[in-house]
């Protein structure tokens, strides 16, 4: 697979970063993040690291209208303040959530559809070739029962969710967990070639190395709050913070 663009450029019109001020969320009545303040940028991959708890899930359900939040998310010029979750897709920021969940009695190609926001013939066709573009495997296997992918196909299907919307912002939240690395690899491949047609990729990863080989960008949340905000370069320079960021919670 190369990583030429695939799908065509994006609109210079097209909002050009996430723009995340003052972030607060609270969880269970007990606040989780703490004002925290960062940007995604269009066509790169920044990465969200840090420990068990640290908030990592929190920050993007918040940001994606799952969660309540306080602070301002802005995609371009647009406020997503009281934007449920289906609103901040349609406006181009799609989540895939921790656990590579799928529909188990839908087919393959039913499962990526029921995601598609065109509903027309064309939307739904243009939205199926821009999915399968990416992941061929899964054209193999679309009138298959869903339940019985791998762990790495599910998490295919559940990307190819998120593509099937021509999303400019895409989150996925933990890549590879309980996946076998062969599969990691293709779908690290499959970021990379997102991120090269323009797509702007937030990464949550647990395995940092993998994480920073693919990120241009990297933030880590300790206890909620931000302890750094830089290049995936500098963090790589500072095995202290990634120490601090995988140990304490
Ligand atoms: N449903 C919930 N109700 C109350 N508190 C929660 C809930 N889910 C998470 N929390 C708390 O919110 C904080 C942040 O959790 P979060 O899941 O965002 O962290 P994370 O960085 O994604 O962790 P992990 O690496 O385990 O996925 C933790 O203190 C956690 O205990
Ligand atoms: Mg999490």
């Amino acid at each position: 697979m190369c990583g030429v663009p695939i799908w065509g450029s994006f609109d210079l019109s097209e909002p050009s970063e996430i723009r995340v001020e003052g972030l607060t969320v609270e969880r269970g009545g007990k606040r989780v993040i703490h004002d925290i303040s960062f940007s995604v940028t269009a066509g790169k991959v920044t990465t969200l690291l840090g420990a068990n708890g640290a908030g990592k899930s929190s920050t993007v359900m918040a940001m994606a209208g799952v969660l309540p939040r306080g602070g301002t998310v802005r995609l371009g010029d647009i406020a997503l303040e009281g934007y449920m979750p289906d609103g901040v897709r349609r406006a181009g920021l799609a989540l895939v959530p921790e656990g590579h969940r799928v529909l188990g009695q839908l087919s393959v190609e039913d499962n990526i559809l029921v995601a598609a926001l065109d509903p027309s013939a064309i939307g739904r066709a243009q939205g199926l070739k821009r999915a399968y573009e990416i992941f061929p495997e899964l054209a193999e296997r679309r009138s298959q029962s869903a339940s019985d992918l791998s762990g790495g196909q599910k998490q295919m299907v559940a990307m190819a969710q998120a593509f099937v919307a021509k999303p400019r912002f895409m989150i996925v939240d933990e890549l590879s967990l309980g996946l076998a690395p062969a599969v990691v690899k293709r779908l690290a491949e499959a970021l990379k070639i997102a991120a090269a047609s323009g797509i702007g990729v937030l990464l949550i990863e647990q395995f940092a190395n993998l994480a920073l080989d693919l990120a241009d960008q990297a933030l880590v949340l300790e206890r909620g709050r931000l302890v750094f905000v830089g290049t995936a370069a500098a963090l790589k320079a500072r095995p202290d913070i990634l120490h601090g960021a995988y140990l304490a919670s």
